[in-house]
């Protein structure tokens, strides 16, 4: 990822950290270089998916879309830091067809494996390169499945359009990528498609222009952002801007056909930003809205970084406020693998509860024991461990804000924030781990907290809530 795009506030942070990293160094010992292999996956649930090696730090995205025969025309951009001497490295690329290929200019070759696109460029490239690789490829894109939910993942064609959804593996469906969330980049998206349709993605609107029956669509995002939170949407779209909440633009972006529930929806934001930058400090981002497709997504919402996605049926004030609070955790914070999505799911059920007892009046309690007799149907699976096909199960979403409750109950409420504000801190704009968020619970708890989280964790039965806040019911 890159540091020099990003905007003035954003910028401060990484001030702090960049100070912060540089005290440790003056003060401990000298650090080894990092074992390239300890910087990426493989992951423990995908390990097709990402690469060791490199550290993309800007994808430059360039898509033709034809909705009537569903083709795809790419010409993509990475720019990418050697982690080690490379002589040939993956991108993850499953289908396309690739027809050029070229490294900081010069042809490469290629070849494809599963789900991999091989470059060999004409010379080796020394660790510590930063250099260029530009992929032109063509073709139908073959869907993924979301594990455990089994429904379409990736590029999804609409009746008139596509709508992307990514998570966890659907970006390398449609575009080459380091398609892991522990390597995060800069995005730029320009979108060209059949005037008069509208194309969206993450990020803000650079600049559109038309010609010959095309319009050209120009998002960018200068917050380096996971492969899995890219969104693209193209149809007859609304776009409708809003004014700015404090120094956050906003714009949305809906089918007309469900305008009314849209901007309902959208109404609610200014007061959830409010109330979740109480909880979670200042909102990441330089804009946010959502995007609602009528079709693409059944009974689904996702967090796409900056344009949280809706199925029109997952529109209610608490799905809005989820994705919403995973705009902090999940996008700002990323998981480290894929076996660590509790860190998403966890911390945006339990901010869709404190939005619900905020604003619809649900005391915390309520949703605590209903999520306590959830879990207590299936306590065999871990919530930092639960398997590939329970990666969006009971024990990511519930088991994991009962694991946050808990913290909550043994720290107090104002540790609890103090947890809230180190663990965003030190991992924003990064990727975390369940281990470091033990750390940091321990740190601020000025105690081991392992041998009270485990149990919490699981598997295995839940714990009694401590007396200050128990619900009582096991
Ligand atoms: N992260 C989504 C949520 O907010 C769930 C999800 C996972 C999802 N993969 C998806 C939604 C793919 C839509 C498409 O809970
Ligand atoms: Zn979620």
């Amino acid at each position: 990822m890159t540091h020099t795009r990003l905007s003035g506030r954003a910028a401060g942070r990484i001030v702090v950290l960049l100070v912060a990293v540089l005290l440790a160094s003056v003060a401990g010992p000298a650090a080894a270089a990092p074992d390239p292999g300890t910087l990426s996956p493989p992951d423990p649930y995908l390990p097709a998916l990402g690469n060791r090696g490199i550290d993309v730090q800007d994808y430059d995205l360039s898509i033709a879309y034809e909705p009537g025969s569903g083709t795809l025309r790419g010409d993509t951009t990475l720019t990418i830091r050697a982690l080690r001497r490379l002589t040939s490295f993956h991108l993850d690329l499953t289908g396309m067809n690739v027809h050029r290929l070229t490294v900081d200019g010069a042809r490469a070759r290629s070849s494809r494996a599963e789900g991999e696109l091989i470059v060999q460029p004409s010379k080796p490239i020394a660790r510590g390169t930063k250099f260029e690789v530009r992929v032109r490829y063509l073709g139908l894109p073959e869907p993924s499945l979301i594990p455990g939910i089994r429904l379409a993942n990736g590029w999804i064609p609409t009746s008139d359009g596509a709508v992307t959804l990514d998570e966890p593996d659907g970006s390398n469906h449609w575009f080459p990528s380091n398609d892991h969330p522990s390597d995060k980049a800069t995005f730029t998206f320009r979108l060209n498609v059949p005037t008069p349709l509208v194309a969206v993605a993450n990020g803000s609107l650079q600049e559109r222009s038309d010609a010959d029956g095309r319009s050209i669509w120009v998002w960018s995002d200068p917050a380096p952002m996971a492969t899995y939170l890219a969104q693209v949407a193209i149809g007859d779209l609304v776009i409708d801007d809003r004014p700015a909440v404090g120094d956050v633009a906003i714009r949305n972006v809906y089918s007309p056909s469900v305008s009314d529930d849209a901007t309902d929806a959208a109404d609610e934001t200014p007061a959830m930003l409010e109330f979740f930058t109480g909880w979670f400090g200042e909102f990441p981002f330089d804009v946010y809205g959502i995007l609602v497709p009528v079709e693409g997504l059944s009974g689904l919402a996702f967090e796409a970084q900056t344009l949280s996605t809706f199925a029109p049926d997952a529109l209610n004030s608490s799905i809005v406020a989820h994705e919403l609070a995973h705009q902090w955790f999940g996008d700002w914070v990323s998981p480290a693998a894929w076996d660590e999505t509790w860190l998403n799911e966890g911390f945006a059920t339990y901010g869709q509860w404190l939005w619900e007892e905020h604003a619809l009046g649900v005391p915390i309690e309520a949703n605590v024991g209903l999520a306590r007799s959830h879990v207590n149907r299936d306590l065999d699976t871990a919530t930092d461990d639960p398997g590939i096909d329970q990666m969006f199960g009971v024990a990511t979403y519930e088991r994991g804000a009962l694991v946050l409750h808990a913290l909550r109950g043994e720290l107090g409420d104002e540790a609890f924030r103090a947890f809230l504000a180190e663990y965003l801190d030190r991992f924003g704009w990064k990727s975390a781990s369940t281990e470091d968020f033990i750390e940091v619970a321990s740190e601020v708890a000025d105690a081991d907290l392992e041998p009270f989280l485990r149990p919490w964790l699981g598997p295995g039965p839940l714990p009694v809530l401590s007396p200050s806040r128990s619900v009582g019911t096991t």
